[in-house]
């Protein structure tokens, strides 16, 4: 009987150069599966696949700008060539607006389009990508990263509004895919300050702000502490394992809480 969730399962997992790419590609690797680590950085994405083979895990890596469709489709190529087929895609990736707490207005036509390109249009190549391979198997996994910020209004407008887009095409991908075995959800963090994607937002990570941000986060979580890149490997974990194989169409709050209230 097989102890772990993912046994032999082959998974891509974009931006798995840093936090909750990384972490959802070392805990992919643990239970089981051998990871394709996609990052635009692919160093950072070697190092990741470094930690996951020392571990004594399987796992290859591959540079991937997931805001151009040759990008994207050649990940999936690769990882079907080197282990034989796909069962799980995790489209993670995401950048915030270049100026954390900038005003709607304060977007730039250049911002609004990298974000919107990036953060849409990377699961969109991602899952249409997956769905062709999908199809042709007979079945696969899509778990998209989506937000909080794509569930209320919560600032970083045009973020949020991508991410938004994400869950509509969740939802989407899981109708649609649903006759041809494909499930597709999405988690949806709370903001998460120890990963480096508030520093790609411009905040100094070493700094004061930095700590008081973690505890701004966290006093308006019930739950009362910030989100961690693990806590949404977790849900990932049970989200792309067989132990979800009747959940589809799902928006995951990864959120300490927050939502509901
Ligand atoms: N950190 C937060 O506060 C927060 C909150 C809610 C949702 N999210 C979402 O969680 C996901 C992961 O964020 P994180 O906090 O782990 O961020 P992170 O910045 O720590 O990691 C993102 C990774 O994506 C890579 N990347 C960036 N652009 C890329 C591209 N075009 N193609 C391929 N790789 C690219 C980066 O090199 C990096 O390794 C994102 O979708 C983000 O929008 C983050």
């Amino acid at each position: 009987m097989s102890r772990v969730l993912l046994d032999g399962k082959t998974a891509i997992v974009t931006g798995a150069g840093s936090g909750v790419g990384a972490a959802s590609a070392l805990r992919f690797a643990e239970e089981g599966a051998h990871v394709v680590c996609a990052d635009i950085d692919v160093q950072k994405a070697e190092e990741t696949a470094r930690r996951i083979s020392k571990a004594g895990g399987t796992a290859v890596a591959i540079a991937c700008d997931v805001s151009r469709e040759d990008d994207v489709a050649a990940l999936v190529t690769a990882a079907v060539e080197h282990f034989g087929g796909l069962d799980i895609l995790f489209n993670n990736v995401g950048i915030p607006t270049p100026r954390l707490g900038a005003m709607l207005e304060e977007h730039t036509a250049e911002d609004f389009q990298r974000l919107v390109a990036v953060n849409l249009g990377g699961v969109f190549f991602g899952c249409k990508h997956a769905v062709i391979q999908f199809k042709r198997q007979g079945g696969g996994v899509i778990l998209n990263t989506g937000s909080v910020a794509g569930l209320v209004a919560w600032g970083g407008s045009v973020y949020g509004a991508t991410k938004g887009g994400v869950h509509q095409l969740t939802r989407a991908v899981a109708i649609e895919g649903a006759p041809f075995g494909i499930r597709a959800n999405a988690i949806c963090p709370a903001g998460m300050p120890y990963t480096n994607f508030m520093a790609a937002g411009g905040l100094d990570a070493d700094s004061e702000v930095l700590t008081q941000t973690a505890e701004r986060v966290a006093a308006t979580h019930p739950l009362g502490r910030a989100i961690t890149a693990e806590d949404c490997a977790e849900a990932a974990v049970y989200l792309v394992s067989d132990k979800a194989a009747n959940v589809t169409g799902v928006m995951l709050p990864v959120d300490g809480g927050y939502t509901a209230r």
